[in-house]
């Protein structure tokens, strides 16, 4: 390559005006070339330049539509809360352009001077660290106050020395009305729980009612009847008691005696009083078993017999059933356990009761109860099997979801065995469904009985 200094290459005068002395065409070949390779450069260069800017606006773009799709707000502040930038979400709610609130103090976004110390606080006091969800009101373009949820975190340059902050935030009026909305709904929907609850319970007292009422009326006619006996005896008792008074003659007193039957009600007084204690001894008995039944949530951790629940379940269910329901009871007695006596016959007469809604239509309905006991285990397992069609294959899985029912509209709640799984998983056992070999349902309860106490 040429030189300057080089022998060939000294400049002189040539014999053409305009022409530089002793500079051969070589040389001037080479300076084209290397204006072309320059040129060419220059080209590439504008190409690569054109590329990057055509990039670079693409990501301009890109960025300008995210920040315009954000519904969160977005502020970029100085160390000192200047706004840098902000995105249209917070020009929507403050009514002012990026222009206008670039340079502003973002603590001036927030309504009351608390607000604004709590912001200035958290901005620059806690500048160098992250801040999530902050509530603060933000002032809105019609004056109002719009609660915000905010975000910090703090702004590094290359070198990491600190910019300021990148605040974010997500006005919560929307979501707190939703929240409000959700809170509403499951209120109303515990409320219908607990009033199915209810008529669930009102259901199965009614039946027991029906029951009580049923059993109550024996002992109750028959207090009557002999009540009633004892005053016609009493009337005859002081017709003859008067003739005494009176000093009438022993033969007069003999006819009177003869003729009031005076020996056979002395006879019958005995009896008479004897059957109406009893009477109201059995009357006695029963509130008793009512009562119990009634202290349904307040004794929950009480000794009590199985066997008297059940069979006390059995009578109730089948006097209100009022049709020849045959229930075969063959369980041990007693079957001392632990828990809610109450509870317990609740879930006996959903038991009883579902067998006989299951077998009423049949010829014979029939209920046989069995008991086994594990005395190694300290339990007990009742299984209730019935003549009836059993239950459809695909609903055994369903029978213990709250409001399964295959009962017409207005006959069933679904609820019985529902409330009964989980009395019986609440004392300790389990309560499960079958069909037996021979058609009926079978439901089987296995509770733990409770520890023999040593004699001594
Ligand atoms: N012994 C049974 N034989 C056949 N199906 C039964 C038997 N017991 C329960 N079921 C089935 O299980 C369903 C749910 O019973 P559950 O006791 O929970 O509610 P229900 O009896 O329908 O209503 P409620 O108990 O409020 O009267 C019944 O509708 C029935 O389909
Ligand atoms: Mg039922």
């Amino acid at each position: 390559m040429a030189k300057p200094g080089d022998k060939d290459h000294d400049v002189g005068q040539t014999g053409h005006p305009g022409e530089l002395v002793g500079v051969g065409e070589d040389v001037w070949m080479d300076v084209i070339h290397k204006m072309d390779e320059v040129y060419s450069d220059l080209l590439q260069y504008e190409v690569a330049l054109e590329e990057k800017n055509a990039k670079l606006e693409e990501s301009q773009q890109f960025i300008l539509s995210v920040l315009t799709a954000m519904s969160d707000i977005l502020v970029v502040c100085g160390r000192d809360g200047a706004i840098e930038d902000v995105n249209p979400a917070l020009e929507v709610i403050t009514g002012k352009s990026a222009e206008s609130l670039r340079g502003s103090a973002i603590y001036d976004l927030f309504v009351g001077d608390d607000a604004r110390d709590q912001a200035r606080q958290l901005l620059t006091v806690f500048g160098e660290r992250e801040v999530h969800d902050c509530e603060l009101q933000l002032r809105a373009h019609d004056g109002s106050a719009v609660p915000v949820s905010f975000n910090c975190t703090p702004r590094f340059n290359a070198v990491g020395k600190s910019m300021g902050m990148v605040v974010t935030g997500r006005p919560v009026g929307e979501l707190r009305k939703a929240y409000q909305a959700l809170r509403q709904a499951h209120d109303d929907l515990k409320r219908t729980q607990q009033q199915l609850l209810h008529s669930e319970k009102m259901a199965s007292l009614g039946r027991l009612v029906a029951g009580v009422a049923h059993e109550l009326n024996n002992p109750i006619s028959f207090i009557l009847g002999n009540v009633h006996a004892l005053r016609r005896y009493a009337n005859r008792l002081e017709t003859y008691l008067g003739a005494v008074h009176a000093g009438q003659s022993p033969k007069q007193l003999a006819e009177q005696r003869a003729r009031l039957r005076i020996d056979r009600i002395l006879d019958d007084l005995d009896p008479l009083i004897e059957g109406t204690i009893e009477g109201a001894e059995r009357t006695r008995q029963i509130v008793d078993g009512l009562k119990r039944f009634s202290a349904i949530d307040r004794d929950e951790q009480q000794q009590f017999d199985l066997a008297e629940v059940v069979e006390r379940a059995v009578r109730w269910v089948s006097q209100a059933a009022r049709k020849d329901f045959k229930v075969r009871l063959d369980i041990p007695a007693p079957l001392m356990m632990i828990g809610s006596a109450g509870q317990m016959q609740q879930v006996m007469m959903n038991l009883v009761q579902n067998a006989w809604d299951a077998t009423s239509t049949l010829g014979q309905p029939t209920l046989q109860i069995s008991a086994e006991v594990d005395v190694a285990s300290a339990q007990v397992c009742l299984r209730f099997e019935d003549n009836g069609p059993g239950i459809d294959p695909g609903n055994l899985a369903h029978v213990f979801d709250p409001f399964f029912t295959t009962k017409p509209v207005g006959q069933g709640t679904g609820l019985g065995l529902a409330i009964s799984y989980g009395i019986i998983e609440r004392h300790g056992g389990r309560l499960s469904a079958a069909n037996a070999s021979a058609g009926g349902a079978v439901f089987t309860a296995c509770l733990p009985l409770a520890p023999l106490t040593p004699a001594c």
